[in-house]
């Protein structure tokens, strides 16, 4: 790299959404609220798990969990999303992008392994009711949590200390809407071979693993309905694990088609557009779909805004 101007980078700039200036108002709001959707609806299903005993179950701590996960999944990109479009700036330093990269691929797994857990839970709630709660015991609840933090802990410690060994140069434009690995690896002038390995392999292992086993939950939970068939219960079942497969597949199917397929012939405005689906469409629907059409967390909303009132009155 000698000859070469080796200026050190001390900021990036992120070019945010690929919109013409007049469309910037109205992308502006469009995300101010799918933010405040995300922030309310997951904060409001955390608060009913907690307030309502009916909910102190395996499923419904995780459902918790997840909500929390997404919380900080999408602060972690769209206010600073917000900000840029907001102040025009459109820098970050480097390390706040790291920081910034860092907590991305830590709530971004963290997502990945609560949905696992939850479609575990599924199976064995529904193949063997029986054992249900001698199974998922607190004990073990607790200790896939933990498992989930201590392995994304050290996936995103990976990637972003890979990523703090690289060089960068002269172009510090990230042409996306927050600091992603792949954006970085292609602004990076030093070698980045190893990191494009550890890339395809670990990540292709934390991410294809929690997939397969998600499907196969799913899998045997629908032939274990087939097999004892009974009408509502089919529906149920179907209905049910058809919405959290939707998102999951949602999820899964974006973050693969960019990170696990040749990109060169990938648009930046359809990566952009698939990286909106991630992380800021998907953290927004986790809840709708995993509780508000579901008649426990309706009869929760019930009990605790009934109990509140009558607090409120005496
Ligand atoms: C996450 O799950 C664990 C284990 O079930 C539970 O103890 C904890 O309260 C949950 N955390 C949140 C924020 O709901």
């Amino acid at each position: 790299m000698t000859g070469r101007n080796q200026t050190v980078i001390s900021e990036f700039l992120l070019l945010g959404l690929p919109i013409e200036s007049e469309q910037q108002d109205m992308f502006y709001a469009l995300f101010l609220a799918m933010y405040l959707t995300t922030v309310l609806g997951n904060l409001l299903i955390i608060i009913l798990i907690r307030l309502d005993s009916y909910l102190h179950t395996p499923m419904y701590s995780f459902l918790s969990n997840l909500s929390f996960s997404d919380i900080c999944f999408s602060s972690v990109t769209i206010p600073k999303l917000l900000q840029n479009m907001q102040s025009q700036d459109l820098s970050i330093s480097y390390a706040g992008c790291l920081t910034q990269m860092y907590f991305f691929l830590f709530f971004a797994n963290l997502d990945s392994f609560l949905l696992v857990t939850m479609a575990y839970d599924r199976y064995v709630a529904i193949c063997f009711p029986l054992h249900y709660s001698t199974i998922m015991s607190t004990k073990l609840c607790l200790s896939l949590v933990v498992l989930s933090w201590v392995l994304t802990t050290f996936h995103a410690m990976l990637h972003t200390l890979l990523m703090a060994r690289l060089c960068f140069c002269a172009d510090n434009v990230i042409p996306h809407f927050f600091c992603d690995v792949s954006a970085l690896l292609k602004l990076s002038c030093s070698d980045t071979r190893v990191n494009e390995l550890v890339i395809f392999f670990i990540g292709g292992i934390i991410v294809i693993i929690p997939f397969l086993l998600i499907i196969l939950s799913y899998a045997r939970i629908v032939f274990s309905v087939l097999k004892f068939p009974s009408g509502g219960g089919i529906c149920k079942a179907f209905s049910t694990c058809g919405s959290h497969l939707s998102v999951v597949s949602l999820l899964y199917g974006t973050v693969i088609g960019l990170y696990f397929c040749p990109s060169a012939n990938n648009s930046p405005v359809k990566e952009i557009a698939m990286a909106v689906m991630y992380t800021v469409v998907t953290p927004m629907l986790n809840p709708f779909i995993y509780s508000l059409r579901n008649r426990d967390m309706k009869g929760a909303l019930g009990r605790v805004f009934c109990r509140n009132k009558i607090l409120f009155s005496l």
